[in-house]
């Protein structure tokens, strides 16, 4: 459990959160210093020493990334590939894979825009369709009717985003996971916005993959992400078309050796200065522990959603028995520009949800976008407490 004395430390460690009340950890979150640091000393290095050198001298220290992200999710360091997105993740995962027409993705209709983008993709391409997990009044999957989508579709493959952007509903990955082990299916989890603010194992849910970006509740740099490759997909081949010569031998005309190893999911070039300041937040993260941030995280959210619900006629918009510390917000009468100077003005860092990047979801809950709050564990009751009383004023 954090103590007061540790979120005090940690407030102290991340310089952008003192002069303001910062709700954005699902937009893009607050680093901490060494972080920073440790990607601009290794770009001043790199300037005086060229790449290649430099690359060579932090060897060690980008091996140590691999080890940290593989303790976060309880994986092996093999089995991480560092990206520069989630979305350049999951569209490598797409990439391996060869569809035929009549083949079934099932997925959910909270899923991220940019996953519901590659799948029209494969749509128009390849003539595969798209079918949705059957769910419950209360939203929570149908296991029941889940299972017979199993049977009937004989999906080619399960792709579930864990946390919505849109919504803090935590999805039920795990029993998901059970059944595509059952049926033998891939299974494809986006764990953008569940990675670093809950304890996500990947062997609990029993995905194939798991893709991630560094910038959110990670902490890390921008232009950062990963993806976690079980040893089942490592040894079914699957080869991303962006895999290069840093990890694959050509060994004759036509025969290249592509490694056995979530490397291929990388690229030769990218940026060493991002890769090691993840790493630094990565370390940082696993330090102050994910059980740690998950235990205060919850107290955060469940404060800022009674106080929202006892003192302002504001409507919570996330429905579910499972909810994170993604919290969006909507009362009929806001209006988006003045609301938007509102929390400007008073130093509320905040996005807004938008029913263009969450059709489905936006379209059954009757609006076209929502305030979204994301607290996270440099945040302190006070701060929401304060933003509580804004928001009360606020409609
Ligand atoms: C659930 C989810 N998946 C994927 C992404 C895409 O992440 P990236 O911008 O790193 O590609 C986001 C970004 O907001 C997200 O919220």
């Amino acid at each position: 459990m954090l103590s007061s004395q540790d979120i005090a430390k940690i407030r102290k460690d991340t310089p952008g959160c003192s002069d303001k009340l910062f709700f954005n950890s699902a937009g893009s979150s607050l680093p901490v210093r060494e972080v920073v640091d440790r990607q601009i000393n290794y770009l001043q290095e790199e300037a005086l020493f060229g790449g290649y050198k430099t690359m060579a001298k932090y060897a060690s220290e980008a091996a140590e990334a691999y080890v940290e992200a593989a303790k976060l999710l309880g994986c092996e360091p093999h089995q991480v590939a560092f990206c520069e997105s989630a979305t350049v993740a999951y569209y490598r995962v797409i990439s391996t894979m060869r569809f035929e027409m009549g083949d079934v993705i099932l997925t959910s209709e909270l899923d991220y825009i940019s996953n519901f983008i590659v799948f029209d993709q494969l749509r128009r391409k390849h003539n595969i369709s798209l079918a949705f997990l059957k769910k419950d009044v209360d939203g929570s999957f149908d296991l029941e009717a889940v299972r017979k989508q199993f049977t009937e579709l004989h999906p080619k493959m399960v792709a579930v985003t864990h946390v919505p952007t849109s919504s803090g509903v935590v999805q039920d990955v795990i029993a998901i996971g059970k059944l595509c082990n059952e049926f033998e299916v891939l299974y494809l989890v986006d764990g953008c916005q569940s990675v670093g603010q809950l304890e996500v194992d990947v062997k609990a849910i029993g995905c194939d993959f798991l893709s991630c970006t560094g910038r959110k509740f990670l902490r890390g740099p921008r232009g950062t992400g990963f993806l976690y490759v079980s040893d089942r997909a490592l040894t079914m081949n699957l080869v991303p078309i962006s895999a290069d010569g840093d990890t694959t031998i050509w060994q004759s005309a036509d025969e290249f050796e592509y490694g056995n190893t979530a490397k291929k999911f990388e690229t030769f070039e990218r940026s060493y200065s991002n890769l090691l300041g993840f790493g630094a937040a990565l370390k940082y993260l696993n330090g102050v522990g994910i059980k740690n941030i998950e235990a205060y995280n919850t107290t955060l959210g469940n404060h800022l959603r009674n106080g929202i619900k006892s003192k302002t006629e504001i409507l919570l918009m996330d429905h579910g028995s499972n909810l994170s510390n993604i919290i969006t917000l909507y009362h009929p009468n806001f209006q988006l520009e003045k609301v938007t100077s509102q929390l400007d003005e008073h130093q509320i860092y905040y996005s807004i949800a938008r029913k263009s990047m969450a059709f489905l979801d936006f379209a059954q809950k009757g609006v076209d976008w929502a305030i979204r709050l994301s607290p996270h564990y440099f945040n302190t009751i006070e701060e929401l407490d304060e933003a509580i009383d804004i928001l009360a004023t606020m409609h």
